[in-house]
């Protein structure tokens, strides 16, 4: 048993799909056999939502349907919101997210894992609401009042809207959107893999993605891109860069936002939001920490990329955000609100041919112990 252990799973088939390839030899992601980099240059989150959970890319009537079911879910119910208002102000967003989440199973009975209908309800019900729940709480933990949905808004744009209390503009809307494409889906990631577990138990669909959103907030996973801007921050300039860098790896320190468990090349996502923040700082003018976020990347190049140690989607996708006034624990939640379509599409397909999760460990444990009487142990 032993030689088939593989500690984090690495390089287990635990499940088939149809949902997303990773190929990180390549450097290749595809949804539903589209590459990221088309879906992001000609799609909007709504239509890649469709392609994860539908299957296809709909046409523009399938889209006005989908787009309609979804704008009629934005609104949160006023029990939710007053759970919300009961978070200390201090909770931190992806906790409150959680909470949310899972909430939502007591407003809209209970599904059934087997019922069809009512998976396809929740699915709906996840895409819109969590952007609401996420630019709720938001609002709430500042003294601000809720803002109420825009159905004249896509899906991106009223998250933007919710959050800031006014429309943003075009430019950074569709900025936003593109980001949500990226973010959508990434096969058998850490959160992804936890959605399905907990789904395989019969769970419902709510509970399941409770629980992908708690395992995305960690610093290995989703966390990350909070990370890498703290990590950004301790670094005076990009001259500097180089240096800590050299120190960080002499000290065997982490460098948030480098490294994928899949990807031994630079993450294809990384890629497109570089292009983004370039083109965003040249418009609206730039910030230092890009420049030494650049600077990282030269250097690590030379001194990690040998190793297969390459900038990932979170790298760079802090810097668009802050950008775009996100604060910087919003990132996680964001990201989250992207990924509901990966996750609700892959409980979906873990329905179809469902067998519970039930791997097995090495016991390395004692054997046979005698219980000592409650009054005698030291
Ligand atoms: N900075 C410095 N060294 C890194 C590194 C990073 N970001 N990522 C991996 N390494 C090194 C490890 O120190 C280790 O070196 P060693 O063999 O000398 O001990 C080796 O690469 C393997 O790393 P490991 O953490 O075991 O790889 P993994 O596949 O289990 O983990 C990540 C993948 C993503 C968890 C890891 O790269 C990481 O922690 N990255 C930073 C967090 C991050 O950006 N997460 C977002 C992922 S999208």
């Amino acid at each position: 048993m032993s030689e088939q252990y593989s500690p984090g799973l690495a390089g287990v088939i635990a499940g088939k799909s149809t949902i997303g390839l990773v190929n990180g030899t390549d450097g290749i992601l595809l949804y539903r056999g589209y590459p990221v980099e088309e879906l992001a240059e000609h799609c909007t989150f709504e239509e890649v939502a469709h392609l994860l959970l539908v299957g296809h890319l709909p046409t523009q009537a399938e889209l006005t349907a989908f787009d309609a079911e979804l704008k009629a879910r934005r609104v949160l119910p006023a029990g939710l919101i007053e759970i919300l208002r009961n978070l200390p102000t201090t909770t931190h967003p992806m906790a409150a997210l959680q909470v949310g989440t899972a909430a939502l199973s007591g407003f809209f009975p209970a599904l059934d894992a087997g019922d069809k209908k009512g998976n396809w309800e929740g699915t709906l019900r996840l895409t819109a609401s969590l952007p609401t729940i996420v630019a709720a709480f938001h609002r709430i933990r500042q003294g601000k009042p809720v803002v109420a949905p825009d159905t004249s808004l896509g899906l991106a744009a009223d998250f933007l809207s919710m959050l800031n209390g006014e429309k943003p503009d075009a430019k950074s809307s569709r900025l936003f959107d593109v980001c949500l494409v990226l973010h959508a889906e990434h096969g058998f990631n850490a959160s992804t893999f936890t959605g399905r577990v907990v789904g395989s138990s019969l769970a419902d669909i709510f509970a399941s993605m409770a629980a992908a959103v708690g395992s995305l907030s960690g610093p290995l996973h989703g966390g990350a891109n909070e990370e890498v801007l703290t990590q950004l921050n301790t670094i005076s300039s990009a001259a500097e860069a180089p240096a800590w860098l050299d120190h960080m790896i002499e000290t065997k320190q982490k460098i948030m936002g480098l490294g994928h468990r899949v990807y031994k090349v630079k993450d294809p996502r990384a890629d497109i939001l570089q292009r983004m923040a370039s083109d965003l700082f040249s418009s609206h003018g730039s910030t230092p920490l890009y420049d030494i976020a650049h600077a990282i990347e030269d250097h690590a190049k030379v001194k990690l990329g040998p190793k297969g140690i390459w900038p990932n989607v979170d790298f760079y996708s802090g810097l668009v955000y802050q950008k775009l006034g996100l604060t910087v624990d919003l990132f996680t939640p964001i990201f989250a609100i992207a990924r509901i379509a990966g996750w609700s599409a892959h409980w979906l397909e873990q329905m179809q041919d469902n067998r519970i999760f039930r791997p097995d460990c090495i016991y390395s444990g004692p054997h046979g112990v005698k219980v000592t009487p409650l009054d005698e142990r030291g």
